[in-house]
């Protein structure tokens, strides 16, 4: 399998242990920690702001981590600089909930933090494909946007091939990460789909193995 990031969704951790937790992914050698900030408005779950974000910074910052933000919240604009005061690396945005997807990617970037764009298993690829050329990283969710746990939706595979060949033939040096239902068993096939960036909440924090053990699982996995 090609080399890429594992990058733990924080949404399925303990929070009551949250930055142990986050501490032991990073010293597994994770090196992206994926938090998923929630309204209760663009999706059906309320999660965390920039408050719990903000104190996870000097941890992730100690194992010369990246904050990396998924925003699935209406009205990003407004808390862009929230996020960019939290200590964000990467900003990722939904096409979906913005009006004017460049001005917001611009107000990103000229905050000094990567911005990412992503949308729903729903929404064509169309409606970002302009986008490529301004952004660092492109997202492809494999869930519907909302809940950890959810099974990856195999059509997103194709989406994954589709963009990873839009990305070389413009020669672009953006991460093409994917979000939802990654697992061991699938791992492999986002990684050779294209993406270089893979995230996993649930099959990471969970009842039934150590993180440590969970990590070396998706790390081995084939
Ligand atoms: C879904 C979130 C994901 C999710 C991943 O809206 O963006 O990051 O928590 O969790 P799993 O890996 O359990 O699908
Ligand atoms: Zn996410």
């Amino acid at each position: 399998m090609r080399n890429y990031h594992l990058a733990p969704s924080i949404l399925s951790a303990d929070f009551s242990r949250l930055g142990e937790q986050v501490e032991t992914c990073l010293k597994c050698g994770c090196k992206y920690v994926h938090i998923d900030i929630m309204d209760g408005n663009f999706v059906d779950n309320i999660s965390i702001g920039p408050a719990v974000s903000k104190s996870l910074k000097p941890i992730i910052m100690k194992y010369d981590g990246v904050m990396d933000v998924h925003l699935m919240i209406e009205h990003p604009d407004k808390y862009i600089d929230d996020f960019v005061d939290a200590g964000a690396d990467i900003i990722t945005v939904h096409v979906e909930s913005i009006g004017d997807p460049k001005a917001t990617i611009k107000k990103i970037r000229s905050s000094g933090v990567s911005p990412g764009i992503t949308l729903k298993p729903d929404t064509h690829i169309n409606e970002i494909g302009d986008l490529f050329t301004i952004v660092d990283l492109v997202l492809v969710m494999s869930v519907n946007p909302g809940f950890g746990g959810q099974s990856f939706i195999p059509e997103m595979l194709n989406r994954i091939q589709i963009i990873r060949g839009m990305l070389d033939e413009m020669d672009l040096e953006v991460q093409l990460e994917v979000d939802g239902g990654i697992k061991n068993s699938n791992v492999e096939d986002v990684i050779n789909a294209g993406a270089n960036i893979a995230v996993a909440g649930s099959a990471i924090f969970n009842d039934y193995k150590k993180i440590a053990d969970n990590i070396a699982d998706l790390k081995m996995s084939k």
